[in-house]
Parts: structure tokens; sequence; C-alpha cells
């Protein structure tokens, strides 16, 4: 009998072809996520389950699929799994790192970029019929080569943001829970701690992961260390930025403007506060939006899941220790 596996919505055709050579899978076909009520009743009987940022994985829902094997989740963040409860049931996590970290690092610079020289405004300008002439003060935004840009977390996507920024001629520091000396040697990035990364940064990128230490880790007392000059770029995890007070920062002129690709909630709703201000780009979660990486990403979670249900260990596992004994 071939395991049976529950995928969470369409992805890239190659991927699910592979995934039906070994095994019987059912698919949600809708175009947003699988309502928590239809996965309920789809997990009982099956062995792995391929599941989606959008898609809380908890622990009703493992309770709900006795024979879960493996959960592979198509993304680099796994914060939507609640990992503690499925190594306690012996079920295997797995995420898709490194395939999405060039892609995601260009894309860093698409919102940094478009808030500086205010390109969304720009555009709206033109649509609305307000291009009357080239003006010598018009539209004028900052400078981004020669500034000064601030990553927080130099993993493998803030790496990747730091080489594309030598480009640009920036001046980077960086903070992390741990220094990196052979980065900062061989990207010529400079460590500070926060609060001197914050005071110093034209531009404030975020690329840690969504934990309980990073969730607001830019908040109220962050924002006033800033410049008031400060861009601030999000493209990791929306609750990594306490929404609350982005808003009376950008509203208060405490910083210039922010460029989120995620928020809290996602989708952000129209009715927040955030949709009201001029001095805020906001794009739908779309950094690792490629074909090709978003192709890789399905085929590795494929790999995963298929490794997991055949008792082998997943090239990328989460949680090793499930493995052990
Ligand atoms: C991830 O993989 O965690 C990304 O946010 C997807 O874009």
């Amino acid at each position: 009998m071939k395991p049976k596996v529950y995928v969470n919505r369409p992805i890239p055709e190659e991927a699910l072809k592979k995934l039906a050579q070994t095994c019987d899978y059912r698919i949600w076909e809708g175009e947003l996520a699988v309502p928590r009520d239809v996965l309920l009743k789809e997990v009982p009987e099956i062995n792995g389950l391929l599941s989606l940022l959008t898609d809380k994985i908890d622990a009703p829902i493992m309770d709900a699929a006795p024979r879960l094997r493996v959960i592979s989740n198509m993304a680099v963040g796994f914060d939507n799994i609640d990992v503690r409860e499925a190594t306690e049931r012996k079920i295997v996590v797995c995420n898709t790192p490194g395939v999405l970290t060039e892609t995601t690092a260009d894309f860093a610079f698409a919102p940094l970029l478009a808030a500086a020289r205010r390109v969304a405004e720009g555009e709206r300008n033109v649509k609305e019929g307000r291009w009357k002439t080239w003006g010598p003060m018009t539209l004028l935004g900052h400078d981004v080569h020669h500034a000064t840009l601030g990553i927080i977390g130099l993993g493998r996507i803030g790496a990747e943001v730091a080489k594309r920024a030598k480009g640009f001629d920036m001046k980077t520091l960086y903070y992390d829970s741990v220094r990196r000396p052979k980065l900062e040697k061989t990207l010529g990035v400079e460590f500070r701690d926060l609060k001197m990364l914050l005071g110093e940064s034209d531009f404030v990128t975020v690329h840690v992961p969504l934990l309980l230490e990073t969730h607001h880790l830019i908040g109220k007392e962050q924002f006033k260390i800033m410049k008031r000059t400060a861009i601030v770029v999000n493209t990791a995890r929306g609750p990594i930025v306490d929404p609350k007070a982005l808003y009376n920062a950008l509203r208060n002129h405490q910083i210039a403007y922010a460029a989120l690709d995620v928020t809290e909630p996602e989708p952000i709703p129209l009715s927040d506060p955030l949709l009201t201000l001029n001095n805020i780009l906001i794009v739908p979660h779309i950094a690792s939006a490629s074909v090709a990486t978003r192709t890789k990403m399905a085929l590795m979670a494929v790999d995963n899941l298929l490794a997991a249900l055949k008792g082998e260990r997943p090239p990328h596992i989460v949680n090793p220790e499930v493995l052990a004994g």
C-alpha cells in the first residue's frame, strides 16, 4: 500500500509528479489556505503532510492524524508548526532552507530601493495623471549607494543581502545573536549591538527567524533609537516588527519609511491603520516568489517528505531528535 499524503495547496507540477510515483495524495485545490475544518477531516488517514507557511499545524491537527509521520513545510520558516508537539509525537518536521536564499536576498532590495526612491508614489502619480513635468524638487528620495545598511540576522539570507550591498558601495553593519568573524572578513561587514546598529543605519533590514526571542524585536524603544530618515525593510516574518509601534513611528515621522513583504497578521486587513499611511510600502509576502525558486522549494519539500516516509533521514529535518533511538 502506498503511503497517503495530503498537500495543502497546488504546488509546481514537477513536485506533484514526483510525489505521485510513490504516494497516494490528495490536494486542497483552493486558491486560499486550506480551511482548518477541511484539514481536520483530511488528516486522519494520512502518513505525510505537505504544509505551507499559511497553515497552522498544531496539537489538534496532529491529534486528528494518528498515522502522521512527517510534516514537510514548503518554506524555510516553520513558525506555523508546533515543532515541540510534533517531536513529542515522533513526527518528523522538515523545511526548505538554502534554495530560496538568493531569490529572497535579491528581493530585499526591491522594497528597499522602492522606498528610498519613492517608486510606488511615482507610479501612482503617473497612473493618476499627476505627472505634469520633470521637476527639480519632485519626489526626492534618499540615495542607497554609500548609505549605511543595518542587517539584523546575518544568516544565509542576511549574508546574501550583505553581498549585494557591496554592489551599492554601502557600509554594512550587522547584528546577530552570535558574531560571524568569517563573514565579517569575506563580506566586509561590521558587528554592532542592536542599539548601535539601529542608531547608525540608514536602512535597517530584518533577516531573523520568528522565535519567542525575536517576536516584536523591533518595537517602540527600537524606533526611538533610529534616525528620522531611516527606512525599515522586513522580508522575514511580520511579527518581528511590532505593527502598532511601527504605525506610531511612521505617523510621527520618527522614522521615514517602512517597506514590508510580511505583516502581522497576514494578509493585512484593509482596515489596518498602516494602510492609511503614505510612508509605507506593503507587498504580499512574495520575496521567494520566482518560478525557479518555488519549483525548487516544492521539490525539496517532496524529497524531505519521501525520505521520511521511507524511514530515511530527510535532507532538511528540523527536529532530528525524533530519529534518535
Ligand atoms: C519562507 O520560506 O519561509 C519564506 O517566507 C517563503 O517566502
